[in-house]
């Protein structure tokens, strides 16, 4: 549905200076897909999801949206492309002058839709399907974020896009209302069958709804797969810090107030961290390898996160003994579970 063929960006700051946003991006997103991209503040995000509506027009490379190639098209087609592609943002972008129905019509007007009744017939429509139909009437500054929000994407959607381009459209959202929102652009995508770009700073949101992610980082994608792969196996740094405040919030918070020494030294305990992934999650790991060895194996920290409907575990256990048991302990942990890695060693009491 999108492609973006080398895609280079750069800012011409003044006569002298220039700012190299983008920097050879390649990215194919699929028909009925939610794709994430992530990446830290000034990565580039922004500027890339306004090259795939041409709001801003790439320096070099190609941009192939539906399998026709835009890159030169005039302001005039452009503008037929652009109803194909709805956009939400962080500040929702509401006219606070009209009302609801009013913001979501703006679109169907703009468009040539000058029949009331198909345009009243429409919004109503719209506002059904993000659950407003009551607030019809009402003015953006009676509403909630959330709410905000759910009129940002009935307007883009207003004139049937096949596309929806999300830029932060969470990011101004608590964490509930965030959740409820992506649940809602989940069921669009499916009753839809809609492509979804969402641009996000937070891994949070990708870990909740979208089937593949790109990582963002000056100008590149540094990398690139399945959701639940780049959380279960994250190969660059910046993607594994990222990962890591989600995956490992517990173990992070545990980690505040225990100090772990990298070297062993007699009576230490060594605690190991533990990936299950998928059926791996069920299996009696810890007490097969604590009869094998006969060792103490104590549990530190557990989390579950559900990733594409996928059980991603991390647990966090101690092992006592002496250097030995414990490199045994590691072998078999190793065996047994997707991923097994040694966090440091205990030498005092927590
Ligand atoms: N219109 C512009 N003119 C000059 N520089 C810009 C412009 N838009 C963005 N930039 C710069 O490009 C880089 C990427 O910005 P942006 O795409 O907004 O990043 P993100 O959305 O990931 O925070 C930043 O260094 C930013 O300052
Ligand atoms: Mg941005």
């Amino acid at each position: 549905m999108i492609k973006l063929e080398n895609i280079h960006k750069i800012y011409k700051l003044d006569k002298k200076h220039t700012l190299h946003a983008l920097k050879g991006i390649d990215l194919h997103i699929n028909k009925g897909e939610i794709f994430g991209v992530i990446g830290l503040s000034g990565a580039g995000k922004s500027t890339l999801i306004r090259i795939i509506n041409m709001l801003e027009t790439p320096t070099e490379g190609r941009v192939i949206v539906d399998n026709a190639d835009i890159t030169d098209y005039k302001e005039s087609q452009l503008r037929s492309v652009r109803k194909q592609i709805g956009m939400i943002f962080q500040q929702f972008n509401l006219l606070s002058s009209l009302t609801v129905a009013k913001n979501v019509a703006f679109p169907l007007e703009l468009d040539g839709c000058n029949s009331k009744e198909d345009i009243d017939k429409r919004v109503k429509e719209l506002l059904k399907m993000v659950g407003l139909e009551d607030k019809a009437d009402v003015y953006p500054a009676q509403l909630s974020g959330g709410q905000k929000q759910r009129v940002g994407i009935a307007r883009a959607l207003a004139t049937n896009p096949k596309i929806l381009l999300c830029d932060e459209a969470t990011s101004a959202l608590d964490p509930k209302t965030t959740s409820s929102i992506l649940k809602l652009l989940c069921q669009l995508r499916d009753k839809l069958g809609l492509t979804i770009v969402i641009i996000t700073h937070q891994l949070e949101v990708i870990k909740e709804c979208c089937d593949r992610v790109a990582v963002i980082d000056e100008g590149l994608i540094s990398e690139m797969g399945n959701t639940i792969d780049i959380f279960a196996n994250p190969q660059k740094s910046l993607t594994r810090r990222l990962v890591s405040a989600v995956v490992r919030k517990d173990l992070n918070a545990l980690l505040e107030y225990t100090k772990l020494s990298d070297t062993y030294k007699a009576g230490a305990k060594a605690w190991f961290e533990l990936l299950f992934l998928g059926d791996k999650a069920e299996d009696p790991v810890i007490v097969e390898v604590a009869t094998l060895l006969n060792v103490k194996i104590g549990i530190m920290s557990g989390q579950i996160n559900r990733i594409q409907n996928q059980p991603l575990g991390v647990l966090v256990v101690s092992v006592e003994g002496d250097e030995d048991t414990i490199k045994r302990a590691y072998e078999e942990l190793q065996k047994r579970v997707y991923r097994a890695h040694l966090v440091g060693y205990q030498v005092e009491e927590a």
